[in-house]
């Protein structure tokens, strides 16, 4: 099989990372040679842009600011660790991708889904993921579980009603691309969400003759 490139997303909290980590063992050991990037991140420069990105020191930022600044750690990853892993046959996993940009930059910040997408095409070349899971949990559950894990960054510490923006954002992203995002409920024991992403999966390869 060729190179196959799948993203996660989701609010914060949903649990993606999760996901994403026992998704990568499920296809590992299935034979499947696997690369997990998150996003933003995955490469060094990249990890140095998140860094700027989510410290609460910044809360200058201007909107635009920020929505360059993903796009810039995506361009970096994309053409250090996506395409040439792609083009080894690998599979990609990547925790967030193009869909947080167009949900927390477009809509939860107000800058519009076109303006989000022209910056990125910029930085992507126009790659998409071939299969994006949505994690499905109402943000403020979503939210209150990131409060016991860690102190919150400052993306997360923005108000309820930015996150609600970004919740409502996704599903209706969701609704408009229902051909590539699928949307799992993840208000559900970890290893079952895990089952059901292994089982869409397989149907995925196999009705594209994969
Ligand atoms: P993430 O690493 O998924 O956070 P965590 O693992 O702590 O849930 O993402 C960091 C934050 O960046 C998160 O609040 C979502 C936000 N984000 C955007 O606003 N736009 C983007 O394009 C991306 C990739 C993330």
């Amino acid at each position: 099989m060729s190179g196959l490139f799948i993203s996660f997303e989701g609010n914060d909290g949903a649990g993606k990372t999760t996901q994403a980590k026992l998704f990568k063992e499920y296809l590992e050991g299935c034979g499947y040679s696997v690369r997990l990037f998150r996003e933003p991140g995955g490469t060094e420069i990249s990890e140095k842009i998140r860094e700027i990105i989510l410290d609460n020191e910044n809360y200058k930022m201007k909107h635009m600011t920020e929505a360059l600044l993903y796009a810039a750690a995506r361009c970096q990853l994309v053409y250090e660790g996506i395409l040439p892993a792609l083009k080894g046959g690998q599979i990609v996993i990547c925790d967030r991708f193009l869909d947080s940009s167009l949900v927390y930059q477009g809509v939860g910040r107000g800058l519009g889904i076109d303006v989000v997408k022209d910056i990125n095409s910029y930085a992507t070349g126009g790659i998409m993921p071939d299969l994006t899971f949505f994690l499905h949990l109402d943000f403020s559950e979503a939210l209150s579980r990131k409060n016991y894990q860690h102190e919150l960054d400052r993306m997360e510490n923005q108000k309820a009603y930015f996150h609600n923006r970004v919740y409502k954002g996704f599903m209706e992203l969701a609704e408009s691309e229902k051909e590539r995002i699928v949307t799992i409920e993840a208000d559900k024991k970890p290893e079952i969400i895990a089952e059901e992403i292994a089982d869409y999966f397989n149907y995925f390869v196999g009705s594209r003759g994969l």
